[in-house]
């Protein structure tokens, strides 16, 4: 079954980072991607493993996600990584540049029954994302927007149009198969006109979330990635004007000059049960 959990904001945390560690544990963020991978430089990467592993034993995370990025597994320390994380037992482990299905079953076979999630930023990876996503161990899918531009040789367009065919492959992949998918970062961390208009053509697009590198991010992803007013007002509007027609046996209803079927109700309830996923993880 899909996870109900919202990932409006996914937030890395260098692993390297004790004051960002515990930093996290205040901010309204839905999941964590703790990260050993290219957050941490290549002189700290044990020592991160070890900061990691004993934060994540103290724990203080309440609601939030715990995601591991390790190492890529053919990388000096991948495999001693995913190791160690199959230990720290997070919520899932998650693989930098998966090409295939097979790379993910490379990594099940150190981490067990651990829930899988795969950074989607190798030009493979795209071509790729029906069979990736539909391994059985996989919960989610991240994409790696940076590694891909550099891959593609492409040019930043804050309309991303050399990105568009990837992102739109794995949101199809990932909705396909029942599993969550968030967006890329966006770089410029102090240009939150900018991230607004990354984060809502990410939620137009149909992506759960957005990963973030930096704590000013948070709101303005949570903001874009949750039902607006309007939308849970729709909502609720659309399923009493569908149960109004629907009990006189007619089956399509009209709310704001526009139709509502079935399929519009189907859409209004997960609106409504999202709105209520995220007041819950503010509670906690
Ligand atoms: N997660 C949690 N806390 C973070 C954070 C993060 N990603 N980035 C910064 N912070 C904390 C800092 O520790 C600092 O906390 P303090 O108030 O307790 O001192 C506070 O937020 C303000 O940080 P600031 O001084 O503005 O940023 P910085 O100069 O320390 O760091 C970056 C800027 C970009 C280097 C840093 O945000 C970072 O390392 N981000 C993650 C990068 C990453 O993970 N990349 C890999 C995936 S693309
Ligand atoms: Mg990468």
């Amino acid at each position: 079954m899909t996870d109900q959990r919202p990932y409006r904001s996914v937030l890395y945390i260098p692993g390297s980072k004790p004051r960002a560690l515990e930093k996290a544990k205040t901010l309204p963020v839905d999941a964590i991607i703790f990260d050993l991978e290219d957050a941490v430089s290549a002189d700290e990467k044990e020592a991160a493993r070890a900061t990691l592993a004993e934060a994540l034993r103290a724990g203080g995370y309440g609601a939030r996600v715990k995601i591991v990025r390790i190492n890529g597994l053919d990388t000096k320390g991948g495999k001693d990584d995913a190791k160690a994380v199959a230990q720290m037992a997070p919520d899932a482990v998650l693989l930098p540049k998966v090409d295939s299905p097979k790379d993910l079953d490379a990594l099940s076979k150190l981490t067990g029954g651990l829930p899988l999630w795969a950074m989607m930023e190798t030009p493979l990876a795209m071509l790729n994302a029906a069979q990736i996503s539909a391994h059985p161990q996989l919960a989610g899918m991240v994409m790696g927007t940076n590694d891909l531009a550099k891959e593609l040789q492409s040019r930043f367009r804050s309309d991303r149009l050399p990105l568009m065919a990837g992102l739109g492959l794995c949101v199809l992949a990932a909705k396909a198969n029942g599993i969550i998918i968030v967006d890329g970062v966006y770089n410029a961390f102090k240009d939150d006109a900018g991230l607004k208009v990354e984060c809502d053509q990410g939620r137009d697009m149909g992506f759960d979330g957005k990963t973030l590198i930096h704590p000013a991010q948070v709101d303005i992803a949570n903001t874009a990635f949750a039902p607006s007013e309007e939308e849970i007002d729709l909502a609720r509007r659309q399923i009493a004007a569908f149960e109004e027609v629907e009990a006189t046996g007619q089956g399509v209803a009209v709310v704001d000059g526009k139709i509502v079927e079935n399929l519009h109700v189907v859409t209004a309830q997960q609106i409504l049960s999202k709105a209520k996923a995220i007041a819950a993880m503010a509670e906690v």
